[in-house]
């Protein structure tokens, strides 16, 4: 990959200096869905797709990017301090979010850069392509202007240009998963408070598949924001009788007593999930801790029920991608994972069945839907940084 963009680098901005290499990954979030803007625990990994760049430093404040997957767009060229937030939906909308987002949190970026960049996920898929942009986007500011910041840090400017830049309120799930992943590791990260412990995924006899329904509705970013702010008018709600700052900080019994405070029914409904979900992906998490896949594989379907039924945010082709997984004997669990309204199912599969898996999967999506699905073995891999170019 490194070698490709080099060659396209040099011969759009020229030989020399020095030019360096960055990636930024995406993510599969194994449970713990629409619980980060709740104040709840999420479990992501970051894969091994991602957006790769090249990128040099400039003396002033000129930008020059090139998105080899999207070559149609051109050479993107532009001065820093006059970006202001505007969303089209394109990459460099995501990029250009992350530069002003450092400059509105007093990062001081003293220039811009050429760059150079290509991604080998796909995009629209649920899989977190944009936070990855913006991850490399952060991961190549903070490292060619020596910015003392942590990936942390990273991550939250991802969220921040996000929600300020691209007008899209979500959580920081997407950008924690890409900006600190670990190889072979999951994340258990806690949402009130951004601690956060590595777990192993040491699976001896299974495997991570991530199948890609290839749809993606139409209502997805507003209806996102519909929940956000349903989720929120449960929670004051509940404040008048509970002394709670989150959903989060209710388990499944308190939240029992007190739901009928929640005056309107769908309302209601959305905070059953965040509060369910999260005990969840604390129960998850211990089970994978004791090596039970069983259990955690069950906590994973009662998710995907949990999504369909209260979060209402999966759609025909999930559903039917999970219960036909929910089906075989050898699928430990199934869900949808990420935003939901499209995208794709995150099941876990012993390692002998992963192709039956698959013919039968892609069989029964084409007969129950007339589509083609795709599949993905999830490899969880290492947060953003700098790569090592070797051309
Ligand atoms: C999207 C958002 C995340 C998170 C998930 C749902 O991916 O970007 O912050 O809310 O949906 O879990």
């Amino acid at each position: 990959m490194f070698g490709e963009l080099l060659k396209v680098f040099k011969e759009k901005f020229g030989e020399g200096g020095d030019i360096r290499g960055y990636f930024a990954p995406g993510r599969v979030n194994l449970i713990g869905e629409h619980t980060d803007y709740n104040g709840g625990h999420v479990f992501p990994c970051a894969l091994t797709m991602g957006n790769y760049a090249v990128a040099r430093k400039r003396d002033d404040d000129i930008i020059r990017w090139f998105n080899l997957t999207y070559p149609d767009n051109g050479v993107i060229e532009k001065n820093i301090r006059e970006f202001a937030p505007e969303d089209n939906g394109l990459w460099y909308d995501y990029q250009e979010g992350v530069v002003w987002a450092f400059m509105q949190n007093g990062f001081h970026v003293p220039h811009g850069y050429d760059m150079v960049m290509k991604s080998d996920m796909p995009a629209g898929s649920g899989l977190s392509a944009s936070a990855s942009i913006e991850e490399l986007a952060a991961v190549i500011i903070k490292d060619l202007f020596d910015i003392d910041m942590t990936m942390v840090d990273c991550a939250r400017m991802g969220q921040y240009s996000e929600n300020e830049y691209n007008g899209m309120n979500c959580g920081i799930m997407d950008q924690f998963a890409s900006a600190m992943g670990k190889k072979d590791n999951a994340i258990f990260l806690d949402t009130s408070n951004l601690q956060y412990e590595y777990v192993p995924l040491n699976f001896t006899d299974e495997k991570i598949i991530i199948t890609n329904s290839k749809v993606k509705h139409k209502l997805a970013g507003s209806a996102y924001n519909d929940r956000r702010r349903e989720s929120e008018e449960a929670l004051s709600d509940l404040k008048k009788v509970c002394d709670i700052k989150t959903l989060g900080d209710l388990d499944n019994e308190t939240f029992r007593k007190y739901e009928d405070e929640i005056s309107d029914p769908v309302c209601r409904k959305r905070a059953k999930h965040a509060v369910s979900e999260n005990q969840r992906t604390i129960k998850a998490v211990e089970c994978l801790r004791n090596s039970d896949l069983i259990a955690f594989g069950h906590l994973m379907n009662e998710s995907h029920v949990s999504l369909r039924d209260d979060y209402e945010v999966s759609c025909p082709e999930l559903d039917v991608l999970a219960e036909e997984a929910w089906k075989l004997p050898y699928v430990l669990g199934s869900r949808m994972t990420g935003g939901g309204f499209g995208g794709c199912t995150v099941s876990i599969v012993k390692s002998e069945n992963t192709s039956d898996f698959c013919d039968v999967i892609a069989r029964e999506y084409k007969k129950r839907t007339g589509l083609d699905c795709e599949f993905y073995i999830a490899d969880p891999g290492d947060g953003a940084g700098r790569r090592q170019i070797n051309d």
